[in-house]
């Protein structure tokens, strides 16, 4: 993996609030390109990435969500959707086409949020606004835009997240990484 791209993983942070610029197509095709690339069960590729431009549309879905209510005032939304027909893994496979989305698009210079909304209260009411069929699962919705906030988010310290061999044992782990 390139430096470019570790960095990309180490900087990205949600960003909720956007500047009223709208996305160069170039720039979005960009992104979207990444999300085609991204590793899916037996090379599925089972989803399909709409567009979210209209901006009584993107209201609307903004309202049904709990917690992506700044999607009404990002300039764009993108919807992943996933086939459960052609995949055993929709899950998997639209959360890793959604983490490249987000990876692209803070590398070429844009903000974006995951807003979740697999499993979620208002999955349905947005698959009915957005037209999805029944067999689909709406894995989440991106708001995408240019950063108009510094956003801040920490994690947990690498040592807590390691095990050695068994879950809970962390005989040898100074050995085997660099924890300084
Ligand atoms: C499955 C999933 C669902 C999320 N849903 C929302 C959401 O509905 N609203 C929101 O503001 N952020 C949402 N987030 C973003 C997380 O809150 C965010 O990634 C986390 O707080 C860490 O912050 P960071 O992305 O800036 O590092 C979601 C993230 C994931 C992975």
């Amino acid at each position: 993996m390139s430096v470019d791209a570790l960095e990309a993983i180490k900087t990205r942070r949600s960003i909720r609030r956007f500047k009223k610029g709208k996305v160069a197509p170039n720039i979005l095709k960009e992104v979207l390109d990444a999300g085609r690339w991204a590793p899916s069960s037996r090379n599925s590729q089972p989803w399909k990435f709409i567009l979210i431009v209209d901006e009584d549309l993107k209201r609307r879905i903004a309202d049904a969500t709990t917690a992506g209510k700044f999607l009404a005032e990002a300039p764009l939304g993108i919807a992943i959707t996933v086939n459960t027909k052609l995949t055993r893994h929709p899950v998997e496979d639209g959360a890793a086409s959604t983490m490249n989305i987000l990876l692209a698009a803070h590398a070429l210079g844009l903000g974006a949020c995951w807003i979740g909304s697999y499993g979620s209260s208002y999955e349905e009411e947005v698959k009915r606004l957005l037209g999805v069929p029944s067999d689909w699962i709406l894995l989440s919705i991106i708001a995408l835009g240019y950063p108009d906030e510094k956003s801040y988010s920490s994690r947990i310290d690498l040592r807590e997240l390691v095990y050695v061999n068994k879950f809970g044992s962390k005989e040898g782990l100074e050995e085997l990484i660099d924890l300084r």
